[in-house]
C-alpha cells in the first residue's frame, strides 16, 4: 500500500496539464467517485488498525496535494476563460478609429470656390512651371522689372516657377472663349527667406472676369460679396489704390479687423485694417497681348493668398505650421 501511495504521488507530481488534460480530466482521474484517490481510500478501509495508523496521514497528505493541484489548475483555466470572454465582450466601448481631416488650406480653397461658383465663376488651373512670357511678359512687366530679378523668382533652365497665378489669366484669355468668368487656384513660388510670415511657396487664387462693359463697380461688388460670405456679414472693406503692371487702375483691398485686442493691434500694425488681396481692371496691354480689343471688352482681375486668409480666418500665427504635418494641428480642423 505504501508503495502504491508513493507511486501515485510520483504520478501526480509528473502530471502535466494541456489541451487534453485539463483540470476536469485530472479531477475525474483522481478525485471523482471512481478516481484513484477514492479507490485508495476504499482499500484503506479494509486495512488493519495498525496499517491505518501508519498509512492515514500519508494518504491524507496525498489527497490534499492532489486537491490543491486541481484547485490551482482550475483557477488558472477560469482566469484564462475570463480573459477570452472579455475580448469578445460586445458591451465594451468600440475601438476609436482615427479619421482624417481636410487640410485647412483645402478647407479654405473649397469654401472660396463655393462662394465664386455661386456668383457664376468656373474654375481653371495652369502649370506651375511657366515660361517668362506667361508669368511676366504678357502681363505687361517691363524687361527690367525688378520682379524678374533672382531675388523673387526661381529660374529653372529657361523657365520659371510661377510667382503668381496671374499667369493662368493669360493662358485662359489666349484660348479665345468669351465671356470669361474664372477662379484659378494653385501653388506659387518666390525666392524669399522662410519665416513665420513668408514661405518660398504658398497658394493663391486668381479671379478674372472679361466681358463687354465690365466695370470697377463690378469688381468692388464681387469682392464685397466674397468678404461678407467668407469673413462674415457686416465685415467692413476698403480699397486702397495700388500698382500692378497688369491692372490699371489697381487696388489693394483691406478688411476691418479692429483694434480691440492686442492680437489685432499686432496683426494690423496698429491700423485696424488687414490687407487681403490685390485687384484691378485688366490692363489694355494685357488684353492686347491676348488678342482682345480693349475698345470692345474690359475685365477685372484679383489675386489673393490662400495661406494668408486661412491664417487670418483661423488665427494661425506661423505659415510654416501648414507644412509640418503635425497631426495635433491638423486634427483641430476635423469637422469644420
Ligand atoms: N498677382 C498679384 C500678386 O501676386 C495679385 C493680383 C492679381 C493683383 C490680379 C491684381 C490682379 O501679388
Amino acid at each position: 500500500m505504501v508503495e502504491k501511495i508513493q507511486q501515485i504521488h510520483q504520478e501526480v507530481l509528473a502530471y502535466v496539464f494541456d489541451e487534453n488534460q485539463k483540470a476536469e480530466q485530472f479531477r475525474l482521474a483522481y478525485l471523482s467517485k471512481k478516481g484513484i484517490i477514492t479507490e485508495l481510500f476504499e482499500v484503506f478501509k479494509t486495512c488493519s488498525v495498525e496499517e491505518k495508523k501508519s498509512l492515514g496521514s500519508v494518504l491524507n497528505q496525498l489527497k490534499r496535494e492532489v486537491e490543491s493541484k486541481y484547485q490551482e489548475q482550475k483557477e488558472k483555466e477560469e482566469a484564462l476563460s475570463d480573459q477570452q470572454h472579455n475580448a469578445e465582450d460586445v458591451t465594451l466601448p468600440v475601438y476609436q478609429f482615427q479619421s482624417g481631416a481636410l487640410h485647412p488650406l483645402r478647407i479654405v480653397e473649397d469654401r472660396l470656390l463655393e462662394i465664386f461658383y455661386s456668383l457664376g465663376f468656373d474654375v481653371s488651373e495652369g502649370p506651375e512651371i511657366e515660361d517668362d512670357y506667361h508669368n511676366f511678359g504678357a502681363l505687361n512687366f517691363a524687361e527690367d522689372h525688378p520682379a524678374r530679378d533672382m531675388q523673387d523668382t526661381f529660374f529653372i533652365s529657361g523657365h520659371v516657377l510661377r510667382t503668381h497665378t496671374s499667369s493662368v489669366q493669360i493662358r485662359e484669355m489666349e484660348k479665345g472663349n468669351f465671356p470669361l468668368r474664372l477662379v484659378m487656384p494653385g501653388r506659387v513660388y518666390r525666392n524669399e527667406a522662410v519665416s513665420a510670415r513668408s514661405n518660398c511657396f504658398f497658394h493663391q487664387i486668381e479671379g478674372l472676369y472679361i466681358d463687354k462693359g465690365v466695370s470697377f463697380a463690378d469688381l468692388k461688388q464681387t469682392l464685397y460679396y466674397f468678404v461678407q460670405q467668407f469673413f462674415g456679414e457686416g465685415t467692413k472693406v476698403r480699397f486702397r489704390s495700388s500698382y500692378f503692371p497688369f491692372t490699371e487702375p489697381s487696388a489693394e483691398m483691406d478688411i476691418w479687423a479692429g483694434l480691440d485686442t492686442e492680437e489685432n493691434r499686432r496683426l494690423t500694425k496698429g491700423t485696424g485694417w488687414l490687407e487681403v488681396l490685390g485687384c484691378g481692371m485688366v490692363h489694355p496691354n494685357v488684353l492686347k497681348s491676348c488678342n482682345i480689343d480693349p475698345e470692345e471688352c474690359s475685365g477685372f482681375a484679383f489675386g489673393m493668398g490662400i495661406d494668408r486668409i486661412t491664417m487670418l480666418k483661423y488665427g494661425i500665427a506661423d505659415i510654416r505650421d501648414f507644412f509640418v504635418n503635425d497631426v495635433r494641428m491638423l486634427k483641430q480642423f476635423a469637422g469644420i
